[in-house]
C-alpha cells in the first residue's frame, strides 16, 4: 500500500491536460493502485492521476459498487441529466450542486490493457464525469450553478 499526496485546487497540475497513456505497464499499474489506496484512505469515490501529481488519462472510481480502474477512458454516449451536491478530494471540506449526464458509456483500458465498456447511471454516472472531466483540468467548481 502506498499513498500518495493529493494536489489542492490552486496547484497548477490540476488544470493542465493529462496525455494519452501509450503501454499500460508495471509503472501504470502501481499508479492505479496508489490512487485506490489514496481514494479509499481519504474516503472519496474517485480520484484522477493529476489529483496525486501525474498527467496521466488515469481515473478510479468507486461508489459501493467495486472498484473500476480505467485508463484513456473516452465518455461515448451520455444521456439524460442529474443535479446534486457533489465534492472533490483536491477540494476539501467544501461541496457544490452540479448538473451532469444521468446516464452515460465509458470506454477504457483496464489494468490488464484490455478495452472495457462500462454503461453507468446515477451517481456512478456522476463519479465518472467528474473524474475524467480532471484529465482535462476542469474542475467541479467551473460547472458550480449558482
Ligand atoms: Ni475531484
Amino acid at each position: 500500500m502506498a499513498l500518495r499526496r493529493i494536489a489542492k485546487i490552486g496547484e497548477a497540475v490540476l488544470r493542465k491536460k493529462s496525455k494519452v497513456v501509450d503501454e499500460v505497464n508495471d509503472k501504470i499499474r502501481t499508479l492505479i493502485d496508489d490512487m485506490s489506496d489514496t481514494m479509499y484512505e481519504a474516503d472519496g469515490v474517485g480520484l484522477a492521476a493529476p489529483q496525486v501529481g501525474i498527467l496521466k488519462r488515469v481515473i478510479v472510481v468507486d461508489t459501493g459498487e467495486g472498484l473500476i480502474e480505467l485508463v484513456n477512458p473516452v465518455i461515448l454516449d451520455a444521456s439524460g441529466e442529474q443535479t446534486d451536491e457533489e465534492g472533490c478530494l483536491s477540494v476539501e471540506g467544501e461541496s457544490g450542486v452540479v448538473t451532469r449526464p444521468y446516464r452515460v458509456v465509458v470506454e477504457g483500458l483496464d489494468r490488464n490493457g484490455v478495452t472495457r465498456t462500462i454503461s453507468a447511471n446515477g451517481f456512478m454516472a456522476r463519479a465518472l464525469c467528474h473524474e475524467i472531466d480532471h484529465l482535462d483540468g476542469i474542475l467541479y467548481v467551473d460547472k458550480i450553478e449558482n
